[in-house]
C-alpha cells in the first residue's frame, strides 16, 4: 500500500497537472487470473473496477486496466470545457459530530477518508471524444469502459436544456466508444430552492434517464448519492428503475468541512460543503447498498447494482459482492492502493484452490 502522503494522484498539484501526469505503477509480469464476472452482456475478468473520478483520461484508464481493474469509469465529462476549483481539492478528514475536520493524516494503514472539492472539471468535447476512443482501444478482453456524463444548463436555459445536454453528452460518449454510459445524478440540482441533488428531484432524474436511454443504444447507469431515509431510497429505486439499466451508489456524503480552527477548509463560494468519501463511509454506504439489494430481492424491480463507497480492502469488496452487488467500484482506494485489484484476484484464486 502506498504511504498516505504519496497518492498516485498528487493532491498538492492542480487538476491539470494530474491530467498530464498519469502515474507509473510497477508492472506485473503476469496478473493473477480474475474470478470472472458479468455486466450486462459483457463478460468480465473480475467484478472490481474504478468509480468515476480517478481516471482523468485514457492514460489513467490504461494504467488501471493493466493493474487488473476490469470496470473502468472514465471521469465525468461535460458539453463544454470547465476548470477545476483552485487548490486544495482533496483533503484528508476526520468525521466529527459537527463537521468533517481537515487533518494532516486520516485513517489507519493508509486507508483515508477524504473531502473532495474539485468542482466538475471537463475538457472540451472534441478532446474527450477522441480520448475516450483511445481509452477503449487500450482495454483488454474482459474489461469494460463506462463513461460518466453530467448535463449543464445552457445559458438562459431551463430543465429541458439540462435534460437535453445530458443526452447529448451520452450520445457523444457512446459514439466515442463507451460500453456503458453513467448519468451523474448526485450533483447539485440547479433548479431546487433548497440544497438537494438532481436524483432527489425524482421527476427531473426520471426525465434525464428517459432521454438518455432514448438517445443511446448502450446500457445506462444512474449514479446516486446518500439517502436521508429508507423510504426515500425505496421510492427512488422504484421510480427510476424503469428508465435505467442499473444503479451506482453511494456517491458520497455531503458535509461541512472545516479545519482544526473551525474555518472553512476549502476557500471560495459554494465550497463550505464537500463530498466525504473513503474508508469511514463504508458502514453507512454498505448499509444503504444492502437496503437497495433487499428491495431488489423483494421483487420490486430488477436492475444491476454497482456498489461504491468506502471500499478500501478486499474484504469490503467481497462483502458487497456476497450481498449481491453485480460489481464493486473504488475511488479513494484507487488513489492510495492501486494494487488492490491484484490482491483481490489473488484472494479469489486462493479461495477457489
Ligand atoms: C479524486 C476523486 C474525484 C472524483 N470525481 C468524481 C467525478 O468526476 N464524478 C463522479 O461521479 N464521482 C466522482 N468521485 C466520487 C467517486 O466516484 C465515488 O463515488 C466516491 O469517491 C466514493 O467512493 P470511495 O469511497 O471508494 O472513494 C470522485 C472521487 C474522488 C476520490
Amino acid at each position: 500500500m502506498i504511504p498516505i502522503a504519496q497518492t498516485v494522484y498528487r493532491v498538492d498539484r492542480s487538476y491539470s497537472w494530474n491530467y498530464s501526469h498519469a502515474p507509473k505503477l510497477p508492472r506485473m509480469r503476469r496478473l493473477p487470473t480474475g474470478p470472472g464476472g458479468r455486466l450486462f452482456d459483457y463478460q468480465l475478468n473480475s467484478p472490481l473496477g474504478i468509480a468515476a473520478g480517478p481516471l482523468l483520461n485514457s492514460r489513467w484508464v490504461e494504467v488501471y486496466a493493466r493493474a487488473g481493474f476490469d470496470i473502468l469509469t472514465y471521469r465525468t465529462v461535460r458539453s463544454s470545457f470547465a476548470p477545476a476549483h483552485p487548490l486544495p481539492n482533496i483533503r484528508p478528514v476526520e468525521n466529527r459530530e459537527e463537521a468533517a475536520v481537515a487533518v494532516r493524516r486520516s485513517g489507519v494503514n493508509g486507508r483515508p477518508t477524504l473531502a473532495i472539492s474539485l468542482g466538475m472539471p471537463s475538457m472540451e468535447p472534441d478532446v474527450w471524444r477522441k480520448d475516450i476512443h483511445r481509452a477503449k482501444e487500450r482495454l483488454g478482453p474482459g474489461q469494460v469502459l463506462v463513461v460518466s456524463v453530467l448535463g449543464t444548463v445552457p445559458e438562459g436555459g431551463d430543465r429541458e436544456g439540462l435534460i437535453d445536454d445530458y443526452a447529448q453528452c451520452a450520445r457523444w460518449a457512446e459514439d466515442a466508444g463507451a460500453d456503458v454510459v453513467e448519468a451523474h445524478l448526485a450533483w447539485p440540482d440547479p433548479f431546487a430552492g433548497q440544497p438537494q441533488a438532481i436524483y432527489e428531484d425524482l421527476a427531473l432524474a426520471a426525465q434525464i434517464l428517459h432521454r438518455v436511454r432514448s438517445r443511446v443504444g448502450v446500457p445506462v447507469l444512474a449514479k446516486l448519492g446518500a439517502f436521508r431515509t429508507q423510504r426515500q431510497l425505496h421510492e427512488t429505486a422504484t421510480r427510476l428503475a424503469p428508465w435505467t439499466h442499473g444503479f451506482v451508489l453511494i456517491h458520497g456524503f455531503q458535509r461541512r468541512v472545516v479545519d482544526e480552527s473551525g474555518n472553512a477548509a476549502f476557500e471560495g463560494e459554494g465550497r463550505e460543503r464537500a463530498d466525504i468519501v473513503g474508508a469511514d463511509t463504508f458502514p453507512a454506504a454498505s448499509r444503504q447498498i444492502g437496503e437497495l439489494l433487499s428491495w431488489r430481492r423483494a421483487g420490486c424491480w430488477d436492475r444491476v447494482v454497482l456498489g461504491v463507497g468506502g471500499v478500501t480492502s478486499v474484504d469490503r469488496a467481497q462483502h458487497l459482492l456476497r450481498e449481491g452487488c453485480d460489481g464493486v467500484l473504488v475511488a479513494t482506494a484507487a488513489l492510495y492502493d492501486p494494487q488492490l485489484a491484484v490482491r483481490f484476484r489473488q484472494q479469489q484464486a486462493s479461495a477457489v484452490a
